[in-house]
Parts: structure tokens; sequence; C-alpha cells
């Protein structure tokens, strides 16, 4: 198989929930450029609307105009956050700091997932917060007049901090969260550029109280973690470069093309720049001999996401990838680490589960057979790449959950295959 041309993948899908978000409180136009118009998003948008933020269709160029700090109101349902975990866990957190009650639902998947990890936080901050006895969804928040935090969090959950920090920007308060390992801090950037006072000392963050949030305008960068599956393709190619333009190369999002450069892939980095806050670059990604590597937990917030793309990558390189320091997968979408396990079994791949990760012996022998996504989108696009490898022949069973983040990829995988 040979890759070639370029691509622009869709914006990313963090920055996009924390656009609308944030533009619905602010005061004033907000105009937010180039997000990404995926499931994922359009829950957020939804229940944004649910709370009487006035959120125009999604579009390529689209102003916000803002209710102001406390201006969501009372919704009449309860709201629907789909299969997104980022939309439940960071509006748990807005809706904690007003005087509001609703409830979230989601879907199959997303009711599973594990919610005592916001609802915690946010009970110490006053809010009240009724979950079932699995601690997934329908999750209550009668939220309220909130007081200060100090908050040492268990989980390197970006959601989790960012539902603390917009929890104390609604209410009015300090609150401060120390993280385990640094995770992405987009809310913290898009904070800060609207107005926004921040303290970050390493994986501590701390908001102090303001009474308003500017209106910006947001240029949404290519999301990483979409770029990530091409750059998986051109890793395993037998021949030819692909081009990723306009790719958010955060630190806190980067490591999988990290990862990829030690297991031997020409991952180069063209036209490095700074776009709306955020660092961004064209990826440039040729084969080469790819060799086993090892994942260690210290790594694992930034390429969290990725981490079952590399396992499928991984069948196809030289010894041994060890994953570890990543139970967080089994709580994603899917239980990542079975789901991803069970697949690689079941196309002929020599994969092993461990309690928090996996390892992977690559080969060079054909992977035939059908796999089953879970209705995760994450699976489907990590499992289509290695589908598009010369000599194998793997089915997928629902290759349209990819709409969650990125609708187009099947298009996009087809335009820069030979
Ligand atoms: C996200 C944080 C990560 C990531 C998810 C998006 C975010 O989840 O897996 O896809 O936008 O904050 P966790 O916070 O659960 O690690």
């Amino acid at each position: 198989m040979k890759v070639h041309g370029s691509l622009r993948v869709p914006g990313d899908k963090s920055i996009s929930h924390r656009s609308l978000i944030l533009s619905a409180i602010a005061d004033g136009e907000s105009r937010i450029e180039g997000i990404l118009q995926s499931a994922d998003v359009h829950s957020t948008a939804g229940v944004l609307r649910a709370l009487g933020a006035q959120i125009p269709e999604l579009a390529s160029r689209m102003t916000v105009s803002g209710a102001g700090i406390r201006g969501l109101s009372q919704p009449t349902a309860a709201l629907d956050c789909g299969n997104s975990g980022t939309t439940t866990r960071l509006m748990a957190g807005v809706v904690a700091g007003l005087p509001l009650d609703a409830t979230f639902v989601g879907d199959s998947s997303l009711s599973r997932r594990p919610m005592r990890r916001v609802a915690r936080p946010l009970e110490a901050m006053g809010a009240k917060v009724e979950l079932p006895e699995h601690g997934g969804l329908p999750m209550t928040i009668h939220g309220g007049q909130l007081h200060s935090l100090n908050w040492s969090s268990e989980h390197a959950s970006a959601q989790v901090k960012s539902a603390i920090l917009l929890a104390a920007l609604v209410a009015g308060v300090h609150a401060e969260v120390l993280e385990p390992v640094m995770t992405r801090d987009h809310t913290e950037r898009m904070l800060a550029a609207r107005g926004v006072r921040l303290i970050i000392d390493g994986q501590r963050v701390a908001i102090e109280p303001v009474s308003r949030v500017d209106a910006a305008n947001v240029v949404v960068p290519g999301d990483p973690s979409s770029a990530a599956f091409f750059a998986g393709l051109a890793a395993i190619a037998d021949d030819g470069s692909l081009r990723m333009e306009n790719v958010c190369v955060n630190e806190t999002r980067r490591g999988f093309f990290y990862q990829l450069r030690l297991a031997g892939v020409d991952v180069r980095e063209e036209n490095r720049r700074m776009e709306g806050g955020e660092p961004v670059a064209d990826l440039v990604v040729s084969p080469r001999e790819l060799h086993g590597t090892v994942v260690e937990g210290s790594r694992v917030p930034s390429m969290v996401d990725e981490l079952p793309l590399l396992a499928c990558i991984a069948t196809r390189a030289n010894g041994e990838t060890l994953i570890t320091g990543a139970g967080e997968l089994r709580v994603k979408e899917s239980d990542r680490i079975t789901a991803v396990v069970d697949n690689l079994r079941a196309i002929g791949a020599e994969a092993e589960e461990l309690p928090d990760g996996m390892r992977i012996r690559g080969s060079e022998r054909p992977l035939e057979g059908r796999v089953h996504t879970h209705g995760d989108h994450r699976l489907a696009m990590a499992f289509g790449i290695l589908a598009a490898a010369q000599g194998n022949s793997i089915a997928i069973d629902d290759r349209d959950c990819v709409a969650v983040s990125y609708p187009n990829f099947w298009a996009d995988l087809e335009r820069v295959v030979v």
C-alpha cells in the first residue's frame, strides 16, 4: 500500500467543545472558525441550547452571542450528552456552579462511564449530585452557591480538571487542582485568552474568582487525535508520504507522534506557528522499518486516545510493544484494553491483556477477520488503518460510529491510499 498527498483533518474535538461552552457564557459575541462538526460537538451544542444559550447551527465560521457568566437557565428536560464524556463532565461543572437542577443522560456506552470522579469534587464545592449505584448516568446535579476547593485528583483527566475549573469560574470562587500527570491544557489556554487569571505550576492549576468572561475569536486547529490515524497509516505503508496540514501540536497532545519516532518512523514538523493560542504545524510522515517500543505511564495522557491505534500499528513492527500505566483505557467509550486485545487476536495478531495495558508482538503475517467496534469510533478508525495495509483482509462491524469525531474519515482514507 502506498500513501500520497496531503489532507486537513477536522477541527480538534476538545477545543471545539470548549469553544462553544466558553462562548456561551461570555459577555458579547465570539467568532469560532473551524469547529469540528461531529456528533460529540453537536451534543455540547444541544446541551447548551437546552440551558438557554443561543448556539447557531455548527458551521465552519460561526458567531455565538454569549449569555454572560451566570446567564444559562433552568432546562425543562434531561440534558442529552449522546456518546460524549467531555460534554457530560465539562457541563456538569458549569451546571454545578449555577442555581440549576439538571439531569444528564446519554447513550448506553456513556451511561456506563464513571461520573464519581466529577461528582466528588463538585460535591466538595457544595453542589448536590445524585448518581445511580454503578456511578454512571443518569446523573442529576443540583447546583448553587459553591465554595472554594483545593483538589488533588487521583485520575489524570482533563475532563475532571476542566469540570472543577468551570464550576469555580461560573460560581466566582477560587479553585486549585493538582493532577498526577499533566493533561491537555486547552481549558486553561482558552480561559487565559478570555481574561481569566490562572496560576499554573507544573501539574497544579489555580483559578482566581472573576465576574465575567470576555468574548474572543477562536480558531480551532486540526485534531492531533484524528491526524494520528493518517500518521499511523503512513507509518505502516510500503511507500510514499503523507502531509497533514494545520495540526495542533500542543505538548499535552503529541505523545503519539513522539512514540512513532521512537518506533523509527520519519515524522517531520514543518511550518510550526502559534494560532489561536495553540502551537500548530504541518506533519509529514513517511514509512520506515518499525520497531517495538515501550509506552510509560507518564506519557499516557499525551496519547490516551491514540493507544488503540498504537496497538494496531504495533502488529506490523519488529518485536514487542508494551503499554502500561493505561488503566484509564478501560473507562473510555469502550473498555479499550479488552476490546483492542480481543479484536487483535480475532484477526490473527499476537496480543496480551494486562491489568493496565497490553503487550503486542509484531509480525509480517497478513491479518484477517472481523472487528467488533462496540460502537467506539476510535476502534473503528484504528482497525480501519490496519485494514488498509497490504495483504490484510479486515471487516469492521460498525463503520458509521466514526461520526462521533471524524465524519469524513472513510472518504479521507480512500483519497490518500493508492
Ligand atoms: C478529553 C479528555 C480525555 C480524552 C477525551 C477528551 C477532553 O478524557 O480521552 O477524548 O476534551 O478533556 P479524560 O479526561 O477522561 O482523560
